[in-house]
């Protein structure tokens, strides 16, 4: 077979080169240079459609698709209600986290009904025998395969329908030049695994490694090619396991899934309301519990603070699960819109359980947590806060606000502090839960912090 001639390519400025270059040649910059296939890209999209011409939106065919369930609840709420057929879905996550473990499980179950596929790029056959004893996985029909050429694997593919690639970064197309893993193959490798889901109907699962600095094989080289992309999130050390949607063509884009490695396997945890909250908050200054939303549902998450005199020299800002940028500007609201001194503080923010708290709606637990931390005063551990925080001290309206308040009636809260604006809309359950609805910061700290004492 014709190698294919391929080309290092910057990714500052187009520079091309015939060879790697540590430094491009055209910006300066080092280590830009990508290779790249010489040969046309194929448009992946239009694979699926016989013809090219153009078709009228009321002419095209309305698909019902079927979605595959895994076996696993919360793996199907994540990817938004069980697989898409022909659809190709990205799992990342460190190595050793889980993600051949759960893939696996999914194989096991899915080759129940549907001819399965696994290819192992990286473990031995009997490595991979050993795994699906220690999960119980009888299914005598999943077939393994050994093998890391593509070329090959698709051949193999043809007779499947539901193909598990582990792991992208270890497999490889002899006709391109690099090894397995560059930027080149494993871009090169998505792009013909896409064109095989998409032409050939086959469901793909394709595992990822995350590389050191936090990317998958580079400057996220895969997510754009892949319908779904899922990261798997987590401690090593923690059992706990947390499954994000980072990017779903056919679902939302924000849930999140909550596991638990044991020895037997990962085990969904469809209870999570405790996970990210401590039984004896309250007892202690600093703590708080918000209601996040991620997807369709709402997360109870408790916001911890820590506040300690700076010795000597700047002052340490250390958040965890929030954003810095975020409690940086809300450390400087409260100095300056609720008088509350923090520039002489070391102070440590940290969201329950390992969750990243993106949305601007934890701001106001973020500062009801912050203020009960400098003033050493415990939060009630029945009262729980939403609502964004505006540079002003004004506190904003949030999304789904009836959402997250009928949530925390459910978790037995008695009392919520919510912006004014969404009041209107939550009013009628105020006989169930005390609601609060404030429009300043300083109003929210005076309603969470009724005993607390003006320093
Ligand atoms: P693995 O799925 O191989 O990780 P990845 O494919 O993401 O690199 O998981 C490896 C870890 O999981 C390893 O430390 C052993 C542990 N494990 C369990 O705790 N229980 C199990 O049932 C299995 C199969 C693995
Ligand atoms: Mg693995």
């Amino acid at each position: 077979m014709a190698k294919i001639s391929s080309k290092f390519v910057c990714q500052e400025c187009g520079t091309v080169s015939p060879q790697w270059l540590g430094k491009c040649p055209g910006c300066g910059k080092f280590g830009t240079l990508v290779e790249e296939t010489d040969a046309p890209e194929e448009v992946v999209g239009s694979i699926a459609v016989p013809t090219s011409k153009p078709t009228a939106l009321k002419d095209i065919e309305n698909v019902k698709y079927a979605r595959i369930s895994t076996g696993i609840k919360e793996l199907d709420t994540v990817l938004g209600g069980g697989v898409v057929p022909y659809s190709i879905v990205l799992i990342g996550g460190d190595p050793g986290i889980g993600k051949s473990t759960i893939l696996t499980q999914v194989s096991g179950e899915i080759a129940k009904t549907q001819r399965v596929l696994y290819v192992s790029a990286e473990e031995s056959l009997s490595h991979v025998k050993l795994r699906c004893e220690r999960l119980s996985i009888t299914a005598e029909n999943l077939m393994v395969l050994n093998e890391c050429r593509l070329e090959h694997i698709e051949k193999v593919a043809e007779d499947y329908d539901f193909i598990v690639i582990d792991s992208i970064q270890a497999i490889y197309l002899s006709s391109l030049s690099g090894s397995a893993g560059s930027v080149g193959q494993v871009k090169e490798c998505a792009s013909r695994l896409m064109r095989l889901a998409k032409s050939k109907h086959k469901t793909v699962f394709v595992i990822g490694h995350v590389t050191k600095d936090g990317g998958l094989a580079g400057p996220k080289v895969l997510e754009h090619i892949v319908d779904t992309v899922l990261y798997f999130e987590g401690e090593p050390q923690d059992s706990l396991k947390l499954l994000r949607a980072v990017k779903n063509r056919f679902g939302s884009a924000q849930e999140v899934g909550v596991f638990e490695m044991t020895d037997v396997g990962i085990k969904e945890v469809s209870d999570f309301s405790g996970v990210f909250m401590s039984e004896n908050r309250g007892a202690q200054a600093g703590s708080v519990v918000t209601q996040s939303v991620s997807g369709n549902r709402v997360v109870p998450v408790e916001v911890q603070s820590l506040i300690s005199k700076t010795v000597f020299g700047m002052p340490r800002r250390m958040p965890i699960g929030v954003d810095y940028n975020r409690m940086v500007l809300i450390l400087a609201v409260l100095e300056r819109r609720a008088y509350l001194p923090f520039f002489n503080q070391d102070v440590y923010v940290n969201a329950m359980g390992g969750i990243k708290l993106t949305e601007p709606s934890s701001d106001l637990a973020v500062c009801l947590s912050l203020a009960s931390a400098v003033k050493n005063t415990p939060i009630e551990k029945t009262t729980t806060a939403f609502g964004e925080v505006g540079l002003t001290g004004e506190v904003r309206a949030v999304s789904f606000a009836e959402k997250r308040v009928q949530n925390a009636i459910k978790l037995g809260f008695k009392k919520v502090i919510i912006p004014k604006r969404n009041y209107e809309n939550v009013k009628k359950y105020a006989d169930k839960i005390t609601i609060v609805p404030v429009s300043f910061v300083s109003q929210a700290i005076k309603e969470g912090l009724p005993n607390a004492t003006n320093e």
